[in-house]
């Protein structure tokens, strides 16, 4: 049995990519601001008050890892919280900017490396991005705030993947494709099947292909 861990767990994608994993037998701490229905019901070993802006949050988090039930170390985490606001050339909010920096790029750096005491010794790491964070791919503009954050989560997650080599952690990012989720106002694919194909990807990061950025269909994306 794989141990999860998964921020973001209580709804859209998180919780998607939870109800999946356990349904095949892995374990999964579902780490939360606050627990849904969803979530609770799941099967899942739910952390509450786990806010990925926030230091004292991950202050206790350890601790509330290591009495989390089997303290089993976590094979994969994977880093999913994340927000979307749509500021546009005209509409330029530069505080909805820094929010999605501090939640999109530096929540996944924090969350890492406060689990990182907790992660087995062969552990994959995963950051959820988006293509919209493609240099290469931004053919339409706009979205200054959740485009940006996400090239800086990028370029985050290949210097852990560097700094992880040694310690035989792989980190891998994912794109989940345009999805039907609470983000998107529910347009996009059904939000089954972009997790199923996370997990694939999830099921072949190693530390062979480590600091490689996949569509969730396996696509491999432009920076
Ligand atoms: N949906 C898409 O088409 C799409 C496309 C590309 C990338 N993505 C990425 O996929 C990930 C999941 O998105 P989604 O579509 O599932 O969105 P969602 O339905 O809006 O869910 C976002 C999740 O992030 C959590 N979150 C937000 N701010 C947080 C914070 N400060 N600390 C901890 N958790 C926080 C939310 O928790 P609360 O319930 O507490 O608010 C929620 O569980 C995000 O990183 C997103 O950027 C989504």
């Amino acid at each position: 049995m794989t141990t999860y861990a998964i921020s973001g767990a209580a709804r859209g994608i998180g919780l998607e990519l939870t109800q999946q994993l356990l349904a095949r037998g892995d374990r999964v701490i579902g780490l939360c601001r606050q627990t849904s229905n969803a979530l609770t019901k799941s099967g899942a070993d739910v952390i509450e008050g786990v806010d990925v802006t926030s230091d004292d949050s991950m202050q206790h988090i350890g601790e509330l890892i290591s009495h989390s039930s089997d303290r089993k170390p976590i094979d994969v985490l994977v880093n999913n919280a994340g927000i979307l606001s749509r500021e546009n050339l005209d509409n330029l909010d530069f505080d909805a900017m820094r929010r999605q920096f501090d939640v999109n790029s530096l929540g996944p750096l924090r969350l890492t490396t406060t689990l990182l005491p907790y992660l087995a010794s062969n552990a994959r790491v995963a950051i959820i991005t988006s293509r919209m964070g493609s240099i290469a791919d931004n053919g339409s503009g706009g979205y200054y705030g959740y485009r940006a954050s996400k090239t800086a989560v990028n370029s985050i997650a290949m210097s852990l993947a560097r700094d992880l080599e040694s310690r035989g952690i792989a980190v891998g990012l994912l794109h989940p494709g345009m999805v039907a989720t609470d983000m998107t106002s529910h347009n996009g694919i059904p939000v089954a099947e972009s997790a199923a194909g996370l997990i694939q990807r999830l099921d072949e990061l190693s530390l062979e292909n480590t600091g490689t950025w996949w569509h969730a269909n396996g696509e491999v994306l432009p920076w």
